[in-house]
């Protein structure tokens, strides 16, 4: 079997460190030539043969959950950044940050209608800010730059949760550090229930048949610390590792039930797109970004950018003892495997109709905007020919009124000479794909709901129905940027208040 291989993500920047590590954790450097470590391979040849030599040894782990404590009709949640060690690979230390943790953080259960305030406190050593991504909320709770959290300082998202059921997450976004802050770890799933949720009847025990899987790419050094090149080639491209991380878990599997299995995907990754699929097995989805859609549609594959989510529910029924992997087609590297044991305890079916989406009309739009992103020349990045500055306020959006907001990425200087990646998420609100490139038929299954992330291709064009609704402020504002972290560093960012 060749686990250099596995590890090594097709695209990605050619550096073994991760399979080296491997080789010094696991196989006593059989593999790297030498650098051993005889303690790792006694347990290593153990779980391999227990697991049938397969290249996933990891058991999948399932971030905690945490439901608040309600105090006052507020539900408060308690939440330490904090910087800390994790043992992905057998016996080597890597310092990362995390959340109440020192890897990534805890899910955040909200209900809607309910009053919450998300209690942040800063252990770190530098300042943070802490974004409810996906979340409607008032611009002075949006954890954007503006919101920062000194060291050993403290903070507080307090909110009404007033949205559909979805899958939204949390991570840093303060002003140039987000990248290196969310590659070190801090990031997080919120899951939203409402009635609709919950009366459905979908797979929703969680880590059994509703099962978080927040994927990330990493790249380690031989010492096992996180590799981050800071280089203009980071800076253009985005970050990408070439060791696939599942809930902060190296190589990992899952024993799953031989029934329906949703899988609740967030791409946490700074810059890599995938293209995730399980081949062979009949799939579905049934959520995006911000909410269901109407009915589960069936999938071969979901193509996410960074930030952007997707539900899949897995019909897994007569496969037990089967053997399946999630993958990722973009670079063709495994990214969880399940391995299918009993029979399930859990729904046979999913229900025809999910929910009720109400589309703004977009004849009724009052105006267009338009957003070019666009790389200016080296670390330029742009849009609509400015880099994010927090005292410029970019665009007024009249509260409750429809807009359209026609999105291009641009490419490279005046021309489309070189392809570059990007995405757009606007905070605040939702937003509806009503066209791409120009065609309501290029709007792909997995943006067919409310959505807060789109991708562009180079040279992509997609036109957004944007209705900003609840919270007016003229002082605070959201952001809107390419979610490709690296750019949004650069500058790749803007800001626009709710009027
Ligand atoms: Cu996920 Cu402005 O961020
Ligand atoms: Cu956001
Ligand atoms: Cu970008």
């Amino acid at each position: 079997m060749d686990r250099r291989k596995f590890f090594k993500v097709a695209g990605g920047i050619s550096l073994f460190a991760a399979a080296a590590l491997w080789a010094r954790g696991m196989m006593g450097g059989g593999m790297m030539g030498g650098a051993g470590n005889g303690a790792g391979l006694k347990e290593a040849g153990a779980s391999a043969k227990q697991t049938g030599g397969s290249p996933f040894f990891n058991p999948l782990k399932i971030p905690s959950q945490i439901e608040g404590e309600l105090r006052d009709g507020v539900r408060h949640y308690d939440l330490r950044l904090q910087a800390g060690v994790s043992e992905f690979f057998p016996g080597v230390k890597t310092p990362t940050w995390g959340i109440n943790g020192p890897y990534l953080g805890p899910t955040i259960r909200l209900r809607k209608g309910e009053e919450v305030s998300l209690d942040w406190h800063n252990s770190l050593k530098e300042a943070a800010t802490m974004h409810g991504h996906g979340m409607h909320l008032p611009a002075k709770m949006d954890g954007n730059v503006h919101q920062l959290i000194p060291p050993g300082g403290s903070w507080s998202a307090r909110y009404r949760v007033r949205q559909k059921a979805c899958t939204n997450w949390y991570h840093p976004h303060t002003m140039d550090r987000t990248a290196e802050q969310v590659m070190l770890g801090l990031g997080g799933l919120i899951i939203i229930d409402d009635e609709e949720s919950q009366s459905l009847g979908l797979p929703d025990r969680y880590g059994v048949d509703d099962l978080p899987v927040v994927v990330q790419d990493r790249l380690f050094t031989r010492e096992g610390y996180f590799a981050y090149p800071r280089n203009m080639m980071t800076t253009m491209h985005g970050f990408s590792g070439d060791t696939l991380l599942v809930n902060g878990t190296i190589a990992p599997y899952k024993e799953v039930e031989a029934g329906l299995i949703r899988l609740r995907l967030l791409n946490a990754s700074n810059a890599r797109v995938y293209r995730f699929a399980v081949p062979g097995v009949p799939s579905r989805l049934i959520a995006v970004d911000n909410s269901f859609l109407e009915s589960p549609v069936a999938v071969d594959s979901v193509l996410l950018s960074p930030a952007e989510r997707a539900e899949l529910v897995l019909d897994l029924r007569g496969m037990e003892g089967k053997v399946l992997r999630l993958r990722d087609l973009e670079s063709g590297a495994g990214v969880l495997e399940l391995r299918v044991r009993r029979n399930s305890a859990g729904p046979a079916k999913l229900p025809a109709r999910l929910t009720r989406l109400e589309r703004p009309d977009p004849s009724q739009a009052k105006r267009k905007r338009t957003f070019r992103l666009q790389a200016m020349g080296p670390g330029r990045l742009v849009i609509n020919g400015k880099r994010m500055d927090p005292d410029r306020i970019d665009e007024r959006v009249p509260l409750g009124e429809t807009e359209i907001w026609e999105v291009e990425n641009a490419g490279m200087g005046m021309g489309r000479m070189m392809g570059m990646n990007h995405n757009f998420h606007m905070h605040g609100s939702h937003f509806w794909v009503l066209e791409r490139n120009g065609s309501s038929a290029q709007v792909r299954p997995w943006e067919r709901g409310q959505k807060d992330t789109v991708f562009l291709a180079p040279g992509d064009r997609v036109s957004l129905l944007v209705r900003h609704t609840d919270y007016a402020d003229k002082r605070n504002p959201y952001m809107f940027h390419c979610h490709i972290l690296e750019h949004e560093d650069a500058g790749m960012m803007g800001q626009f208040t709710v009027v």
